[in-house]
């Protein structure tokens, strides 16, 4: 009998092994942390998540839930989100900080789930508070669910390609100097390719990024734009870049010479080396289109080596870049993105719209007393949606309205733009410069479809404007240059094969237009993805209510959301 006992318990411990093994949720150890780093011959300390900068690469499959633990042994507040990450019903991972959590303070931990669903190809994870954002950040890899492949050859192998905003004077000195005087933030020091500016800088030759190839073979880049605030053009010399994604989603095959990358975006990308072996550069530059805004200039680079005996062409050869200005470069290749729009990848863009939105976006400012400022006419730079400039809450808004507590944000946004003037015209009257300031949100019904219309405005400057939003991927489905024509456009409409995104650069006194369906319920963010835009107040978010059933409900918080 007892033998028996022994021989069914044991049967069941492997049983409930075997269960425990497929339930298994990975976890990965984040702590964050300050550390020396050396670049353009001077050392600075920086934060890093496990000392490396770009940060630990995460890897998971399509539909996976893993579990990141976040420690936070440095001296400065730190949140981290997963950009383009949905997080179906459970927004209180999602990271930016006073929207859906209060920061991890120095010596806290939070334990953050990241729930992917229907993302595939490449996102990325960066911290979302203050500037924290410049060296705290990584490459998601999310690879097709098992057994499923590409819906492109094979890759021999991939890597990340991040570009990266190089300082020389510690990111939050920068960050509080800007908002001290008022005015820009000092332009950066170098751009970088994996963490490295590459040998067009001083002192950077032995650490700069080698890409290794063989003849022949097929390479994936992953390229995400995590610089802090310029679009970026991208080109490898004497080759062709076949785009096969975009956002964590798939695209229609796209091969241009070069490709043009906005903060927060990530582009897939095949590059065949099928050139005669030699080293060649791949190398990046801001797309800038602010008349009168200083930007940095330099170029970044790493090198392509081939395998085999010969001598290297010195100095390698370097891929022409556009014109810093070059507007139409930029949106020429944006604007043909397009979605696979096959059957076995279907595009789902919502054709019955019941919100329809026009929301202007500008950078603005405010008066300062004696026009003592470093902002345009001796006012503070400023930045709105719908003429609005976000004014960031002192507790996030998820827990306001999970709880109920009042006098945290307000509803009115305004649905269209409640003063109507030539908005990407020239020379606009002064008194459009000052916005009103407020923490607004949307409410949306649950499953309600949004048809959102970002229309750039020229006041100040114009510029283009990466916007983004947390918890959905919507479709791209049109775009044009000047003011937005709610009689006209909309028959030009793409309903076939819109790209899915989850960051679109509006371009330069233009419009883009978006939509997508409000099934994911949670409070999410939407904002520009230039870090000085986010922190002026272009910013406000969507509060997306539960719907009926409770499957459509948002999740509870976990136990250790961390404390204001
Ligand atoms: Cu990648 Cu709210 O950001
Ligand atoms: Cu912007």
């Amino acid at each position: 009998m007892k033998a028996v006992i022994i021989q069914y318990s044991s049967a069941l411990l492997l049983f409930l092994s075997i269960l425990h093994c497929h339930a298994a949720v990975r976890r990965y150890t984040f702590v964050v942390d300050e550390v020396p780093y050396t670049r353009l011959c001077s050392t600075k300390s920086i934060m890093t998540i496990n000392g490396q900068f770009p940060g630990p690469t995460l890897h998971v499959r399509q539909g996976e839930t893993i579990i990141v633990d976040v420690y936070n042994k440095a001296k400065y507040n730190i949140t981290i989100h997963w950009h383009g990450v949905k997080q179906p019903r459970f927004p209180w991972s999602d990271g930016p900080e006073y929207i859906t959590q209060c920061p991890i303070q120095p010596g806290a931990k939070f334990s953050q789930k990241v729930i992917f669903s229907t993302e595939v190809g490449t996102l990325w994870w960066h911290a979302h508070s203050d500037w924290t954002r410049a060296t705290v950040h990584g490459a998601i890899v999310i690879y097709p669910k098992k057994g499923s492949s590409y819906p492109f050859k094979k890759p021999d192998m991939e890597t990340p390609i991040i570009l990266g905003e190089w300082w020389k004077k510690p990111i939050m000195e920068v960050y509080h100097d800007m908002l001290q005087s008022g005015g820009d933030p000092n332009i950066s020091d170098a751009f970088l390719i994996n963490g490295q500016p590459g040998d067009l800088y001083p002192c950077s030759k032995q650490d700069t990024f080698k890409l290794m190839v063989e003849k022949g073979k097929t390479y994936l880049l992953r390229l995400v734009n995590a610089a802090m605030q310029e679009l970026m053009f991208f080109s490898v010399a004497k080759h062709k870049l076949t785009v096969v994604g975009t956002d964590g989603a798939y695209t229609k095959p796209l091969t241009r010479d070069v490709i043009t990358i906005s903060p927060g975006q990530t582009i897939d990308v095949l590059l065949e080396a099928n050139q005669k072996p030699d080293h060649y550069y791949m190398a990046s530059r801001v797309y800038a289109s602010a008349v009168g805004v200083a930007y940095d200039n330099t170029t970044t680079t790493a090198l392509v080596e081939y395998a085999g005996d010969y001598t290297p062409t010195s100095p390698p050869p370097l891929p022409a870049l556009p014109y810093y200005n070059d507007t139409s470069a930029s949106v020429n290749f944006t604007g043909s993105l397009r979605s696979l729009a096959s059957k076995k990848y279907p595009v789902n863009v919502p054709k019955k719209i019941t919100h329809r939105f026009v929301y202007t976006i500008s950078v603005n400012s405010f008066p300062c007393p004696q026009n003592s400022c470093a902002g345009s006419n001796g006012g503070r730079l400023a930045a709105s949606v719908n003429n609005i400039s976000f004014v960031s809450p002192s507790i996030d808004i998820l827990q306001a309205y999970y709880q109920g507590i009042n006098g945290v944000f307000g509803a009115r946004l305004p649905d269209f733009p409640k003063y109507i003037f030539n908005f990407t015209g020239d020379n606009l009257p002064a008194y459009l410069d000052t916005p009103k300031k407020g923490t607004e949100v949307k409410f949306l019904e649950y499953n309600s479809t949004v048809e959102l219309v970002f229309q750039g405005t020229n006041i100040l400057a114009g510029t283009d404007h990466p916007m983004h939003l947390h918890g959905y991927s919507f479709y791209v489905v049109g775009w044009g240059l000047g003011n937005f024509d709610p009689k006209k456009d909309p028959a030009n409409f793409n309903l076939i094969d819109p790209p899915l995104q989850n960051t679109i650069a509006v371009p330069k006194n233009g419009w883009s237009a978006i939509r997508f369906r409000a099934k994911n319920p949670g409070v999410w963010f939407m904002h520009c993805h230039i870090e000085r835009h986010l922190s002026w107040g272009m910013d406000t978010a969507f509060i997306v209510k539960n719907g009926g059933p409770p499957n459509t409900h948002l999740l509870p918080p976990p136990p250790d959301m961390p404390r204001c």
